[in-house]
């Protein structure tokens, strides 16, 4: 199946970040939002993006043209029904994704493909809004998306061989390195993360050692980029927080339970760079 158009669904964190890979990677794409204000929102960010990457010298001035042309925003269904491939990264919620899809459904020929970004919800229960779950795959990229070389693609029990192929061999045309997971919740990296930086908080927590002495002994002890305290404020508590729920809840186990200091700080609103305080003070 040869790919000309890529549609990309939600213009926010992960998304701007898809379209602009997408778009790096030759692709015209079209970028669904909810309102003009997001549009606009999507676009400012992918705009800095691209001026940081010229002022660097890592793109060209008329790279960066190129590629911000083939990025086109719309707040109608109906402009994705070009596409060969929709990538969705909406909001994190099951009936808005299920509805979003059945809409495309109903536009896109059979050919094109569909994905999700989702983290945290399975991918079947957003490929049965369709009816074509065989040509429903997770894709799941990582933040910051120009940066991060990973894509999970995840196959449900209804997934063709061909999609997951399709996916893959899309997520090396756009600079990634893919690796094929199970529809099962935290999918491989977030499997082994997760109760990773939950024993992170619980040895904070039980005063264990330093919030600074935790994130160093892992940065120069094991040559992590950062440390676990650091990664989780980068990440928001509050997402973690609602990915441990979600875990324990397919799991039973409790190392995905999330600890009492967790919670409380998500209470309190510390999440992270994103509120100006977690583990860290950022204000
Ligand atoms: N943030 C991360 O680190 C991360 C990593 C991997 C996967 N994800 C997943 O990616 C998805 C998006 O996350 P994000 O962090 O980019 O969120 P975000 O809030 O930055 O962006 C979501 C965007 O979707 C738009 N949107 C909402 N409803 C819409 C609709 N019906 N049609 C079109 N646009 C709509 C919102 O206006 C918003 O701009 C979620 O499913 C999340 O689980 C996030």
């Amino acid at each position: 199946m040869e790919i000309k158009r890529i549609g990309v669904a939600g213009f926010g964190l992960m998304g701007g970040g898809i379209a602009q890979v997408a778009a790096q990677a030759g692709y015209q794409v079209n970028v669904l939002e909810a309102s003009d204000v997001f549009i606009e929102k999507g676009y400012a960010a992918l705009d800095a993006n691209l001026a940081k990457s010229v002022h660097k010298g890592k793109m060209s001035q008329a790279d960066a043209d190129g590629l911000r042309n083939r990025v086109i925003g719309t707040t109608s269904v109906k402009d994705l029904s070009g596409c060969d491939v929709v990538i969705e990264a909406i909001i994190e919620n099951l009936d808005i994704k299920r509805k979003l899809f059945a809409e495309l459904d109903a536009l896109c020929p059979p050919h094109t493909l569909f994905a999700s970004n989702t983290s945290s919800l399975q991918i079947i229960e957003i490929a049965t809004a369709t009816k074509r779950a065989d040509r429903f795959v997770g894709m799941h990229f990582f933040n910051p998306v120009p940066v991060m070389k990973l894509v999970e693609v995840i196959s449900t029990i209804q997934s063709s061989p061909e999609a997951a192929r399709i996916a893959t061999e899309l997520a090396t045309a756009m600079g990634k390195t893919a690796i094929q997971a199970k529809d099962r919740a935290g999918f491989v990296v977030n499997l082994l993360l997760v109760p990773y930086l939950l024993d992170a908080i619980r040895a904070f927590e039980s005063g264990l050692a330093t919030r600074e002495d935790i994130d160093t002994g892992m940065v120069l002890g094991c040559g992590h980029p950062m440390g676990p305290l650091t990664l989780l404020d980068m990440i928001g508590l509050d997402t973690i927080y609602s990915i441990t729920g979600i875990m324990f809840d397919e799991f039973k186990d409790p190392k995905y339970a999330a600890p009492p200091l967790l919670k409380q700080m998500v209470k309190a609103g510390f999440y992270g760079r994103k509120s100006g305080k977690g583990f860290y003070d950022y204000r």
